[in-house]
């Protein structure tokens, strides 16, 4: 069975393309096929953190919207650090395809359904990971919509949980599969325990990983992928029990 996991949050920078980029390169190092989908076309992040693969004049998922290539055209094999393949990434903009010819013309929303299952086919994946937008756009709400499992991705103040509410109420209401929630960024010297019981209160869900914050990710300057360079940080065991977690049962057998 394949599997289409999202990861989503109510406000932006809680770390959802890091960890999304790190779940896809510990899964394609444990030997599944994935794909990775950068759905946030207003702040892409993914061809940055995987510039290494993106040739120059590279196709992508605004591409494909728009009508300029078939999405298998912007699916590109990434490079893992580890010499495992099976790891592709779909860049969210081209050179060719910017925010300014989306949003002048607008596109179909069902291509992007499409294009997931598309993907999920032709590339025989095991795991499908969306990166999003934070809130709610077209993007951000149908990759919920499509997902098997999604992953909330929150900081520990009130402002991130104060959206709780209404990702859950959202989630709820458009079938988003399992639910999972990890606190990133959580800094030394925080009670887990306390942690725990209060987000677990936030989003009635047990938590799945309280991720630490770690100040090597900003150092790396995007050189290296976190988990290649220290797979013995706690920060990558915490990335170890999310896929232990959300992506249970995907054991190499496809849809
Ligand atoms: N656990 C962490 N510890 C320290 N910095 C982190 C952690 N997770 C993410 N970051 C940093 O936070 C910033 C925002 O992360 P990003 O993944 O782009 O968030 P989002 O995709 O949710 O906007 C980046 O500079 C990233 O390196
Ligand atoms: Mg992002």
């Amino acid at each position: 069975m394949s599997q289409i996991i999202t990861l989503h949050s109510y406000r932006g920078g809680t770390g959802k393309s890091s960890t999304a980029a790190n779940l896809a390169l510990l899964l394609a190092s444990a030997g599944r096929r994935v794909a990775l989908v950068d759905t946030d076309i207003q702040t892409p992040a993914l061809d940055v953190m995987f510039s290494a693969s993106m040739p120059p004049a590279h196709s992508s998922l605004t591409d494909y919207l728009i009508g300029r290539c078939e999405i298998e055209d912007a699916a590109y094999p990434a490079d893992t650090g580890t010499g495992h393949e099976g790891l592709f990434l779909v860049p969210a903009r081209s050179r060719a395809a910017g925010i300014n010819e989306i949003m002048g013309r607008g596109y179909d929303v069902g291509l992007l359904r499409e294009g997931f299952d598309r993907l999920i086919d032709s590339l025989a994946l095991d795991v499908l990971l969306l990166d999003t937008h934070a809130g709610f756009n077209n993007e951000t709400v149908t990759a919920m919509a499509s997902s098997d499992a999604l992953l909330v991705v929150t900081r520990a103040d009130r402002l991130d949980l104060a959206g709780a509410r209404e990702s859950m109420a959202l989630a709820g209401r458009l079938g988003c599969g399992r639910l999972s929630v990890a606190v990133n960024m959580v800094p030394d010297g925080i009670g887990h325990e306390r942690l725990r019981s209060d987000v677990e209160t936030v989003y009635d869900t047990r938590l799945t990983a309280i991720l630490p914050y770690a100040p090597e990710l900003a150092s790396l300057a995007g050189e290296r992928h976190f988990s290649s360079a220290y797979p013995h940080h706690p920060l990558v065991s915490g990335y170890r029990s999310i896929i232990s977690e959300v992506s249970n049962g995907t054991t190499g057998l496809r849809r």
